[in-house]
């Protein structure tokens, strides 16, 4: 069997593929309100995803998850999930799944289900109408609700992604994770990260340590870590009065570099071994030089074999040197 193996030993057997730039909302701490999408021509066909996720997997890549922008509004993606089942089938690869945001889960549950995907991260800062279309800007939070219920329905395993934000969604610590264990949903806290242009920082962006939210929730709940590493940033526990399982991500604060597993390509091709630094290298040339793949192959072992050993965020700097000149958007968060 093929592993890909970076310089310092780390297995990367983890694949996060942006599909799309574009998204329908336009969360405040990620986009500006008026962006600039990247032009059609730039970003990878169809045939393009499945030849680069089917030489990564062929390759080594165990798990795919499938990114944007919003990747449900990329057109014909359905084509793209329909075609990964067969690597699912093969059993070469060992899970397919989504972060999205949602609006159109309605629509494509079961089709994804269909597909093979089993499980799904929903983004939902907010359970309140009006703050929800206050931090989206263009998301109304009903159509994300109807979305999370046919996902359900469809026997997707749904987990909620929360940004924390300090002055916005503090105050909805408790009823989301209520709210959570009433629908046996994982719930998963981020902490705001500094990427891309979004414009000034406003009220809405504010930084709220995922030790403070730790501490409050230990007020209400005995908290036991978990060991479970997902190989990223996520740290895991249990509360043990309703035995849900609450992740938090700190990618700031805190190192998970040494487990790393991963390798993150954006929807024109270019692969970033590390969310943390610039270093990227080009795929698409390579996929676009031939219909053969030999040129794409060496060109993802010499990007793995550039893998940086660790990531370069440093808030208490307070200037722009950890921040990221990038969009998440652009390559997948
Ligand atoms: N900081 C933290 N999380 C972010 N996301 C998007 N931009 C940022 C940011 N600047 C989140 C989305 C979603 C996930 C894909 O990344 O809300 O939950
Ligand atoms: Fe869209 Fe997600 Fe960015 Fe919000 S955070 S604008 S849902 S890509």
């Amino acid at each position: 069997m093929t592993q890909l193996v970076d310089p310092f030993h780390r297995q990367i057997n983890y694949l996060r593929l942006s599909v799309t730039d574009r998204c329908d909302f336009r969360c405040v701490y990620c986009m500006s309100e008026n962006m600039t999408f990247l032009p059609k021509k730039d970003l990878l066909t169809l045939e393009e995803l499945d030849r680069l996720c089917s030489a990564f997997i062929n390759q080594g890549i165990e798990k795919l998850r499938i990114t944007g922008g919003e990747p449900l509004v990329r057109k014909g993606i359905m084509t793209f999930f329909d075609g990964m089942k067969r690597h699912l089938d093969s059993g070469a690869l060992k899970e397919l799944t989504l972060t999205t945001n949602g609006s159109q889960m309605e629509k494509y549950a079961k089709d994804l289900a269909a597909a093979g995907v089993k499980r799904v991260n929903i983004s939902i800062d907010t359970l309140d109408e009006t703050k929800f279309a206050e931090i989206t800007r263009w998301g109304r939070l009903p159509q994300v609700l109807r979305g999370i219920d046919a996902a359900q329905a469809a026997g997707l395993r749904v987990k909620l992604n929360v940004v924390a934000l300090k002055g916005f969604n503090e105050d909805e610590l408790f009823p989301i994770v209520q709210w959570c264990h009433e629908r046996d949903m994982d719930v998963t806290f981020i902490e705001v990260m500094p990427m891309g242009d979004i414009g000034n920082e406003n009220r809405l962006t504010q930084y709220w340590a995922l030790s403070d939210m730790r501490k409050t929730l230990a007020e209400e709940y005995t908290l036991t870590d978990l060991s479970e590493s997902s190989g990223g940033p996520a740290r895991y526990m249990r509360l043990e009065e309703t035995g849900q399982k609450v992740g938090f991500i700190t990618p700031l604060t805190h190192n998970f570099c040494e487990s790393c597993n991963r390798v993150r390509i954006t929807c024109t091709g270019e692969i970033y071994t590390c969310l943390g630094q610039e270093g990227k290298s080009d795929l698409r040339a390579p996929l676009r030089a031939s219909e053969s793949d030999e040129h794409l192959i060496n060109a993802i072992h010499a990007a793995i074999g550039q893998k940086p050993k660790g990531h370069d965020f440093d808030y208490s700097r307070q200037e722009l040197g950890g921040q990221m000149t990038r969009h998440m958007s652009h390559t997948g968060g």
